[in-house]
């Protein structure tokens, strides 16, 4: 119906907030995307600016993929009635890669956004909350190991749909089918990651201090 594509709109234009960007621009006066990786995220907005913008950023990124998620059901449109199971329905997961595109392709900052790794996590934990966590504990790990925030983001990525179809045995296929997706959207929007971890040229985080490296 026409109401749910306005929905679906709605889902885009929240994904678009480009948190990063204005955060940066309105406390720091400076455009992330112009430091660091380039990248209008979580993990630029550390990187440039500390925790301080860093923590909110993430947050506020997180809040965007699960509120989308969750939009159908919270204005009263969802035909599940349910919002903390997997019985998700394709309407409702495609409300969160919708807000996931918005935060790639944000309409409010010419279209330059990020790579979707907080949104995509706020999309998980709408969805499955287990899952979720043990996306979080890979990343955890991954990044105390080897302090690439890049790689612990893929290797969470594959925990998704690894995680809800072996470890959850979801029997939702539209479930698993967009943990594949998330898990190849990953790959794509790291490209330019992934070649520096090739060549050994991608930027550790230095946990403990301030400073990174
Ligand atoms: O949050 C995105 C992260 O996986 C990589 O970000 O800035 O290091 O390219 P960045």
């Amino acid at each position: 119906s026409i109401y749910s594509i306005l929905v679906l709109i709605l889902a885009y234009l929240m994904g678009s907030i480009p948190t990063a960007v204005w955060i940066g621009q309105a406390f720091y006066g400076i455009d992330v995307r112009e430091y660091g990786s380039g990248n209008a995220g979580a993990t630029n907005t550390f990187r440039v600016l500390g925790k301080k913008a860093g923590i909110p950023v993430m947050l506020i990124d997180i809040l965007k993929g699960w509120t989308a998620t969750n939009l159908a059901y919270l204005i009263g449109v969802s035909t599940t009635g349910s919002h903390h199971s997997v019985a998700f329905t394709n309407y409702e997961l495609a409300l969160g890669i919708t807000a996931v595109m918005g935060h790639l392709f944000p309409i409010f900052a010419g279209f330059r956004g990020g790579k979707g790794i907080a949104s995509l996590f706020g999309m998980v934990l709408a969805i499955h909350l287990q899952a979720a966590l043990l996306c979080v504990m890979v990343f955890i790990v991954v990044l105390l190991i080897t302090r690439y925030v890049s790689l612990s983001s893929i290797m969470a990525g594959f925990t998704y749909p690894l995680g809800i179809t072996f470890i959850f045995h979801t029997q939702i296929k539209s479930v698993v089918i967009y943990g594949m997706c998330i898990c190849v959207l990953i790959l794509v929007t790291h490209q330019k990651n992934i070649e520096r971890l090739l060549k050994g040229k991608e930027s550790k985080v230095n946990l403990f201090k301030s400073k990174t490296a």
